[in-house]
Parts: structure tokens; sequence; C-alpha cells
């Protein structure tokens, strides 16, 4: 009863966040995700908030998979969901990471997130 309860809310709570990213622009949907990887990347070598950066991880993923079937102003649109996919993959491993308490990995996802942000802005921003 506890584990449905619980299994409830969150799928519930997941979904009210899902229609808030769906219903966002493109640049909503970006600045959402700046705003939780300012939020991580600000503490993602302290283990004791590896729980918090991870369900932060899994937000940055909700707002990347609206904003993916979102088309920017420029570029080719096939090409901009290739990067975005590459994106989801590195924030579903750096959700993972941080599950596994793996800070270093993590501190390297960081890292190849920020390469591929600049690749998405210098393409399609
Ligand atoms: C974690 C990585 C990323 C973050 C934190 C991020 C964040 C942002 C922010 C803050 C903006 C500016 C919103 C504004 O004008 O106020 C923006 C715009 C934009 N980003 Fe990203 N971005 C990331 C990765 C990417 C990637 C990988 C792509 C492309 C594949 C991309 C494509 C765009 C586009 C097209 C815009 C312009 C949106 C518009 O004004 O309509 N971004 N992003």
């Amino acid at each position: 009863m506890k584990f449905m309860t619980s299994f409830l809310f969150t799928a519930l709570f997941s979904l009210m966040i899902f229609n808030t990213a769906s219903a966002q622009s493109l640049k909503s949907n970006m600045k959402s995700t700046q705003t939780l990887l300012k939020q991580i990347a600000s503490t993602a070598s302290s283990p004791s908030s590896n729980s918090d950066n991870a369900q932060n991880a899994a937000k940055m993923v909700t707002f990347f998979t609206a904003a993916r079937a979102q088309s920017p102003d420029s570029g080719n649109f096939k090409d901009y969901q290739a990067l975005m996919d590459q994106s989801i993959d590195l924030m579903k491993n750096l959700e993972a990471a941080f599950k596994n308490n793996d800070n270093t990995q993590a501190l390297e996802l960081l890292q190849k997130l920020n390469v591929a942000k600049k690749e998405g802005h210098d393409k399609y921003k």
C-alpha cells in the first residue's frame, strides 16, 4: 500500500512536470534546463547532494524530451534531434552516476553536456 501510494504520487508528479514542459516554448524548456544544470553544477562534487542531483538530472531529461520535439528557428531538424538525443543520453547517464555515488563520472558527464550545449547553440540558436 505504501509502495502504491508512493508510486502513484511519483507518477502524478512526473506527469505534472511533463505537462508543464510540453506546454512551454523551446526557449522556456531551455531556461528550465539551465536552472537545473546550474543547481547541479554547483553541488556536483558533494556526495550529500547526490540524491537531489539525481532528481534534478531526471527533471532535465523531461524538459529536454519536450524540447526535442520543438523545432528551432535555424538548422536541420533531424540533426537537431540527434544532438538532443545525445544530450538526453548524457542526462540519463548523469542521473545514474549520482545514483551510483560516482561523482567523478558525474563531473565528466557535466563537461560533455557543456560541449553538447556549445555545439547546439553554435548550430541551432
Ligand atoms: C544542458 C545543455 C543546455 C542548456 C543548459 C541550454 C540552455 C539554453 C538557454 C539558457 C537558452 C537561452 C534561452 C533564452 O533565450 O533566454 C537556450 C537556447 C537555445 N538552445 Fe539550448 N541549452 C543546452 C543545450 C542545447 C542543445 C544540445 C541544443 C541543440 C541540439 C540547444 C538548442 C537551443 C536553441 C535552438 C535555443 C534557442 C531557443 C529559442 O530562443 O527559441 N541547446 N539554451
